[in-house]
């Protein structure tokens, strides 16, 4: 690295002494700002630094100005630096400053100050302001009065946009100021109502300038059709609900179900968009479509209904468990009947026994209670003829019997009803 040094040496001390001691930098700034213009010097030994106007004017010497120019001002003064602040820039200013050390040979350096002058707002304007789907629209912006000239690009949402530079203008107004006009078409689609269309406007004096204008676009109808129920396929006896979402611009002048080639079901109830039939029959099957229309156009959207046989699945497992169900309770049954029929005859003849036994005593018990009865009541049935005949030992008493005793047999009657 010794050889290294050796050989570049010499050849970088030429260059300091001749050219690169003395150093500066160009400047741009927009118009009413302070431009700041820096002379350098490396290794100076005592040389004088002076700064000249494009027009080789002297503006400082030193610390010292002879221009009357009052915009300018030193800002830094040593052995190194001449640093003079110009303030208020108009584009009159522009130029080539020079830097001047008083070597031998003198050296210079040159600055050049570039003034920028920020374009006004951008105007941006659409041919028509509300355009139909499928329709081609164009869109200009422009940008008035700047320098340099602008540069204009275009967003549709986020989407850059191409134009090709035959379709932008760029006029140069007065010296240097320039208007920057592009025009950009696009075919719009619904997708593109309420998109902004941005012109962007790149220039170095200003930055995120920028205008829009949102597309307003119009469309024929976007039908869509939802089956809300049933949420699986439909089924005979199941009610079928269909509602018709439609999107429209402008809004749509009717929206409408029909069935195609047919007439709707008479179990169709509409209800606004919406549509549905009660207790679905396979007679139904056919297409049902929502039609809707505005003044670009009209639309549809078809729902192809195929009704599937009453639920098979579901009733199953009812229609096995209630016959369970009683098939449980006719075996209990057949179980008790079995019982009694597989027992031991002794037990089945002792109940049988048992039962007649009942039967006879409560047979037994009625006849004891009819004779009494009857016996009770022949008396009375016989009072015309012998009336306490039974009873009286002669027809004397039993007369006698039969007109006092009138009143017992009626105490008897009373007692036994
Ligand atoms: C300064 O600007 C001039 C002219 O535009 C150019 O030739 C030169 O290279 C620039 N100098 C620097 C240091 O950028
Ligand atoms: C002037 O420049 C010197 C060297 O670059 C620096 O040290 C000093 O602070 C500067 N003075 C002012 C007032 O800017
Ligand atoms: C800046 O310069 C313009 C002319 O170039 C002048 O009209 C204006 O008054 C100046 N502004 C200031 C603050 O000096
Ligand atoms: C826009 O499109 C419609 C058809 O959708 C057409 O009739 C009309 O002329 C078009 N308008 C323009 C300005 O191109
Ligand atoms: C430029 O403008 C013309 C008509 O003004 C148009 O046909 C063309 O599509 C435009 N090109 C671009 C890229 O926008
Ligand atoms: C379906 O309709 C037909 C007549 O159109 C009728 O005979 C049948 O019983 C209906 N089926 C149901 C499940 O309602
Ligand atoms: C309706 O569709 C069902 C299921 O595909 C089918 O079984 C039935 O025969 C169809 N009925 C009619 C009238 O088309």
């Amino acid at each position: 690295s010794d050889g290294w040094m050796n050989v570049w040496h010499p050849f970088l001390f030429f260059f300091t002494a001749f050219g690169q001691n003395l150093e500066t930098d160009n400047v741009s700034v927009v118009e009413g700002e302070t431009a700041t213009i820096s002379c350098r010097v490396k290794d100076n030994d005592d040389s004088v630094i002076q700064l000249l106007n494009p027009n080789r004017q002297t503006i400082y010497f030193r610390d010292v100005r002879p221009l009357k120019d009052s915009r300018f001002q030193l800002v830094n003064f040593t052995d190194n630096e001449l640093r003079v602040a110009l303030s208020n820039v108009s584009i009159s200013d522009e130029g080539r400053y020079v830097c001047q050390l008083y070597t031998d040979p003198p050296q210079e350096a040159y600055a050049e100050i570039t003034v920028l002058v920020p374009p006004g707002n951008p105007m941006i304007e659409s041919r028509e302001d509300i355009i139909n789907e499928g329709n081609e629209t164009e869109i200009t912006c422009s940008v008035t009065g700047s320098k340099p000239a602008a540069k204009i690009r275009w967003l549709k949402g986020v989407q850059h946009l191409e134009t090709s530079s035959r379709n932008s203008s760029i006029k140069e107004d007065d010296e240097k100021m320039y208007t920057v006009t592009s025009k950009v078409t696009l075919t719009v689609t619904k997708d593109d109502d309420g998109v902004p269309v941005i012109c962007m406007v790149d220039h170095p004096a200003v930055k995120d300038f920028q205008t829009q204008k949102y597309l307003e676009v119009q469309y024929k109808p976007k039908v869509m059709i939802i089956k809300s129920s049933p949420k699986e396929d439909p089924r005979e006896g199941e009610r079928l609900e269909l509602s018709c979402t439609v999107e429209s611009k402008p809004k749509a002048q009717f929206v409408r179900w029909i069935k195609v080639d047919d007439e709707l079901p008479l179990q169709t109830s509409l209800k606004g968009s919406e549509l549905s039939i009660e207790n679905l029959n396979k007679s139904y099957n056919g297409t049902y479509r929502c039609m809707a229309a505005n003044s670009i156009g009209e639309s549809w959207a078809d729902f192809n209904l195929i009704v599937r046989d009453a639920p098979t699945t579901t009733p199953l497992p009812t229609t096995t468990t209630s016959p369970t169900t009683t098939s449980s309770t006719t075996t209990s049954t057949a179980t008790t009947t079995s019982v009694i029929d597989a027992g031991p005859r002794g037990v089945d003849h002792a109940v049988i026994g048992g039962v007649v036994a009942v039967v006879v005593f409560a047979m037994l018990c009625l006849l004891i209670i009819l004779g009494r009865y009857f016996a009770r009541h022949k008396g009375t049935y016989f009072t015309h003829e012998a009336k306490g005949a039974d009873d009286a030992a002669d027809a004397d008493t039993a007369i006698i019997n039969a007109e006092g005793g009138h009143n017992s047999t009626d105490d008897k009657k009373e007692y036994y009803i």
